[in-house]
């Protein structure tokens, strides 16, 4: 895809992937808008330079995302509420941001004639997978968490959009993502309790479960590489590395790399909280025959995730 001269409205724009997702893009030589309410975005995110445009608003405000998609060639939707743990607390919170809000970009791209779409779900689709490495045609007939459940909605309404109206999209099964300007997960977590009390660290479930994690500018250059290389009305496309590593491990690595060495107190359980699939690992076969591979290992994105958290106070602030 040649993008320059392409007006591409990316939902989530001050968010850690769609911030990401929108430097790229313009490096490619797009004009993007950014729509973001600042739930979880951040001002220091924001791509900056001409080419730019920053609608501040919320996508439950159908006319606000109407108006912005007026003259948008593309459309990357990535801004959702992205915490699995705490949406038992506020389902009817996860159901407005993941699917109302899905719904009302899919009916702002219809009125506006924009049919490309790119959209990101997630690896906790499969739930409890029982093939692992999980393939996209694995099934999963049982939905463990509110967020995954949403995603499963916000996917039907995508390939509806493609069936009914001649939507091109592509969606992308994402596992874990780490690197800078990452926000929320496991990483901040520890990073967050180890800076607080150095000498013991609260561990959620028996730190045995094992999931992949990848870094945010690998996930970038798939989802280009997939709008490239895949043109059925309908791509499906699991994101993630080729291995996984045990949360203990994950711990080992953050512990040392922060010079501290706790005493581990584990939750206990196989599984950190409601709904957390003890176990991640995605083919990406599917990709990968388009030619993409990651770059970064998963260790060397959490040392990075790490440097970014040390030398960003205001992400701290926040917390
Ligand atoms: N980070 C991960 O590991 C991961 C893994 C799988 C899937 N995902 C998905 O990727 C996408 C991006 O996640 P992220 O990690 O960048 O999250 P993030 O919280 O950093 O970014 C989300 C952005 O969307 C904005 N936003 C949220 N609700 C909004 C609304 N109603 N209107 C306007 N803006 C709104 C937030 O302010 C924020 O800037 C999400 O769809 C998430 O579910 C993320």
């Amino acid at each position: 895809m040649d993008w320059r001269g392409k007006h591409v409205l990316v939902t989530g724009g001050a968010g850690f992937i769609g911030s990401t997702a929108a430097d790229a893009l313009l490096a490619r030589g797009a004009r993007v808008t950014v729509f973001d309410n600042f739930s979880t975005g951040f001002r220091e995110f924001l791509p900056t330079g001409e080419g730019v445009r920053l609608v501040e608003a919320d996508l439950l405000d159908a006319a606000k995302i109407n108006e912005a998609m007026r003259g948008v060639d593309f459309v990357f939707h990535l801004a959702a509420n992205a915490d699995i743990k705490d949406n038992l607390e506020e389902p009817r919170k996860c159901v407005d941001q993941n699917i109302l809000a899905t719904y009302n970009v899919l009916e702002a791209m219809r009125a506006a004639g924009v049919k490309d779409i790119v959209f990101s779900s997630t690896g906790s689709v499969y739930g409890d997978a029982t093939v692992i490495p999980t393939p996209e045609d694995a099934p999963f007939p049982v939905q463990t968490s509110l967020y995954a459940t949403s995603k499963v909605a916000a996917e039907g309404l995508l390939t509806s959009y493609a069936f009914g109206y001649g939507f091109h999209v592509w969606i992308f099964r994402f596992v874990s993502l780490l690197g800078p300007r990452y926000t929320h997960g496991h990483v901040v977590d520890f990073w967050r309790k180890l800076k607080r009390d150095p000498t013991r660290l609260h561990v959620l479930g028996d730190g045995k479960q094992q999931k992949s994690y990848l870094h945010v500018a690998d996930c970038v250059s798939a989802l280009l590489t997939a709008v490239d290389r895949a043109h059925e009305p309908i791509n499906v496309m699991n994101l993630g590395h080729d291995y996984w590593i045990e949360v203990d491990a994950s711990i080992a690595l953050i512990a040392r790399t922060m010079g501290v060495s706790p005493r581990l107190e584990y939750g206990g359980g196989d599984r950190g909280w409601v709904g957390d699939s003890p176990k991640i690992l995605l083919d990406t076969t599917r990709l990968r025959r388009l030619g993409w591979a990651p770059t970064k290992t998963i260790e060397e994105s959490i040392v990075e995730t790490l440097r970014f958290l040390m030398e960003t106070p205001y992400v701290e602030r926040r917390g």
